[in-house]
């Protein structure tokens, strides 16, 4: 027999079990904006790295406004998903503009529903932001939340509008921001995908799912999407290599990197080898050639992704 889950249990292992994560001690929505945007998709270890460096060049919401896309992409190179890094600008300076050309004046509106009709917010930013910062009784749903509820209630697929009506069910209103971080904290270090520590779970009386864990939620079969393409190096005489801006879509969306291509003519071209690099999504296998080129560009001067630091590592180039 299921019961309910014990909110005082999870509140009491929080506060003393928590990670001591930099912005935690911080109650600005900026630099807790900041972190739930870089946590979103990059590793809480890696996260923190990113957050410091953004956060010492742009201690406030006006000094990213202020900034440039590139010296913003170029703080972000390595994390990865760099159109965070660009919606993230752009909400910066639609926040810093005046109330009458429709932005905000320099203030974060505080209430989600407000929070999600800015560049890259979506509701699990919008709740997480408006819960931690102010209090807001709003639920945030993330992977985390999702596997601790399909283990609690024992659900293999939980459709979303399942996930969502369990978190805003069991919400201790009183300190939502607390709540919220103590759910998707215990699902990021104690109910872990694989090997959950079941035995050390402050809320295991609740739960349905211990004796087989790993099926809640059932793992997804999502073959990896191979992507081809050719890439052709081309360096000038005095070693540099031509750099382009990528175009506005994609995952590096305005990184700069040598020529990518489906197809290229690369006759006469010296074959330098293959890189493989694999995202989420995709497993990227590019060819790559040498050629040459009248004027180059420094590579240290403009953002490169981690692939494009690899296609150039090729020719010994970064
Ligand atoms: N993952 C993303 N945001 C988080 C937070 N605020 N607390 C714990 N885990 C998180």
């Amino acid at each position: 027999m299921s019961q309910h889950i014990d909110q005082a249990s999870l509140l009491a292992w929080f506060a003393e079990h928590q990670r001591d994560l930099p912005w935690r001690t911080l109650s600005d929505p900026w630099p807790i904006l900041l972190s739930e945007i870089l946590l979103q998709q990059t590793q809480v270890s890696r996260g923190v790295v990113f957050w410091q460096r953004l956060f010492d060049r742009y201690p406030t919401i006006q000094s990213m406004a202020e900034s440039t896309e590139e010296e913003v992409l170029y703080l972000w190179q390595g994390a990865g998903y760099y159109s965070r890094a660009r919606r993230l600008f752009q909400l910066s300076k639609v926040v810093c503009s005046p109330v009458e050309n429709g932005g905000f004046g320099g203030v974060l509106p505080t209430a989600a529903a407000q929070l999600e009709s800015l560049p890259g917010i979506g509701p699990y930013t919008a709740a997480a932001v408006a819960s931690i910062a102010h209090g807001e009784s709003i639920a945030c749903v993330d992977g985390n939340v999702k596997r601790v509820m399909a283990r609690q209630k024992s659900i293999k697929q939980p459709s979303e509008k399942e996930v969502q009506q369990w978190a805003d069910d069991v919400l201790w209103q009183p300190d939502a921001g607390a709540w919220n971080q103590a759910v998707m904290e215990l699902g990021a270090t104690i109910c872990t995908p694989k090997s959950p520590r079941c035995s050390i779970c402050p809320v295991i009386e609740s739960c349905t799912g211990t004796t087989t864990p790993d099926q809640y939620p059932a793992p997804k079969v999502r073959k990896k999407k191979r992507i081809d393409l050719m890439c052709i190096l081309r360096i000038d005489a005095n070693g540099m290599p031509e750099l382009e801006q990528r175009d506005d879509s994609g995952i590096l969306a305005g990184m700069w990197g040598p020529p990518l291509a489906e197809t290229f003519d690369i006759e006469g071209m010296e074959y330098l080898g293959e890189i493989q690099h694999v995202l989420s999504h995709r497993d990227m296998h590019i060819k790559v050639w040498r050629s040459e080129c009248e004027q180059g560009v420094d590579p240290s001067s403009v953002p490169l992704s981690s692939l494009d630091v690899k296609l150039l590592a090729l020719a010994d180039l970064h």
